[in-house]
């Protein structure tokens, strides 16, 4: 029997909720598809903090490091919040991400059939699907350069700074380029070069490395013709490939056009298989434990790591297939329409582990 190890991080929020259903799912597929997940749970964020008073304890690393995969839910809350920054729940997700060498984040934006007409873009912007691929760099950037306050003649200021070196440029343009390959060919890589000299290096080092990708038609946008663009005509884009807080915005707002936040999944991956698998949403503390969460972007991310850190594809697509079916008959508040039934957080899980069995 085929065996893996992944570590879980519940995290907070509505974190702990979700993970349940994503398990839940992985459980159905080991059975139908013949093979073995072990689980470890190990603290981040929040939780971390109240338990060990940091957010991300050496023991959750050295968890991380010798499994197969990661699956993480959400971290934060109004109860950290007004904790300082290296001591607040997201430090312990910067940490993780940093910690695993996870530079390339994989965010994919996708419109599921059965969600048409939830998008908030009209139909004839959507056309027949839209599926883009946002490639964020995750280790680098102003996330992790030199930041500070300082006082002069009684004035406080605050500075961050955004720094990337070629190599770095060079490694997450490569994974965007050999995930177009396997697309539609085309990439546009999203900088502020007519600013930052941080992102004429950028555009320069992505224009250098495309001459070993003949076969990619790249392109380039500042970042903010790049948002005005995702909701103006979105089906222009088939990769995206951006620094780390460039991605993080237009992440959010890609994500939009699938009809809601709760249906985004994403894989963080490092040299070779082992990848941090997440939904892109955050913990939403306002609705933690009602059981109004969506589950569908954890049980994506869960479908991401089989599809790229454990290699069972045909698991991935079941997954994948079967959230598509699931969309037809059940939807959790933040996806209601269509006058299909509002069910729980669990019970989406069901759902879809039932379309699974069959
Ligand atoms: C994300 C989140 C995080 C980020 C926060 C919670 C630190 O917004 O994964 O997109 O900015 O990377
Ligand atoms: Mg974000």
């Amino acid at each position: 029997m085929r065996k893996y190890s992944v570590t879980l991080l519940p995290g907070d929020g509505i974190g702990p909720e979700i993970l349940n259903e994503a398990i839940k799912v992985l459980d159905c597929v080991c059975n139908k598809f013949g093979f073995e997940i072990q689980y470890k749970t190990a603290l981040i964020g929040g939780a971390a903090i109240d338990e060990t008073g940091v957010p991300l304890p050496n023991e959750t690393v050295d968890a991380c490091k010798s499994s197969d995969a990661v699956l993480l839910a959400a971290v934060g809350g109004y109860k950290w919040d007004t904790l300082p920054g290296h001591l607040r729940p997201e430090a312990g997700l910067l940490g993780i991400r940093s910690a695993l060498g996870l530079y390339a984040n994989l965010r994919p934006a996708r419109i599921f059939a059965p969600l048409k007409n939830t998008s908030p873009l009209k139909s004839e912007i959507i056309g027949e699907s839209l599926d883009i691929m946002v490639v964020r760099e995750l280790t680098g950037g102003i996330y992790f350069g030199e930041r500070g306050r300082k006082e002069q003649d009684g004035v406080m200021s605050a500075y961050d700074t955004e720094c990337y070196s070629v190599p770095e440029i060079q490694r997450i343009a490569k994974v965007a380029f050999e995930i177009a390959q396997k697309r539609g060919g085309r990439v546009c890589s999203v900088d502020k070069a007519n600013v930052l000299e941080s992102s004429r290096l950028w555009r320069e080092t992505v224009i250098e490395l495309a001459e070993d990708y003949p076969d990619i038609e790249l392109s380039h946008l500042y970042v903010d013709n790049c948002a005005m663009q995702l909701v103006r005509n979105p089906k222009q884009f088939d990769v995206i490939v951006t620094s780390n807080i460039f991605g993080d915005i237009l992440s959010d707002e890609a994500s939009m056009i699938s009809g809601s936040i709760g249906m985004l999944a994403s894989a963080s991956l490092s040299e070779g298989s082992f990848g941090l698998y997440e939904p892109v949403h955050g913990s939403a503390p306002d609705i933690a434990g009602l059981g109004k969460a969506n589950p569908l972007a954890m049980i994506l991310s869960a479908a991401m790591m089989l599809k790229y850190s454990l290699n069972e594809q045909e698991a991935a697509d079941s997954i994948e297939s079967a959230v598509n079916a699931a969309l037809k008959v059940a939807r959790t508040p933040d996806i209601a329409g269509d006058d299909v039934p509002i069910v729980s957080t669990s019970q989406m899980g069901d759902i879809v582990c039932k379309i699974l069995q069959n």
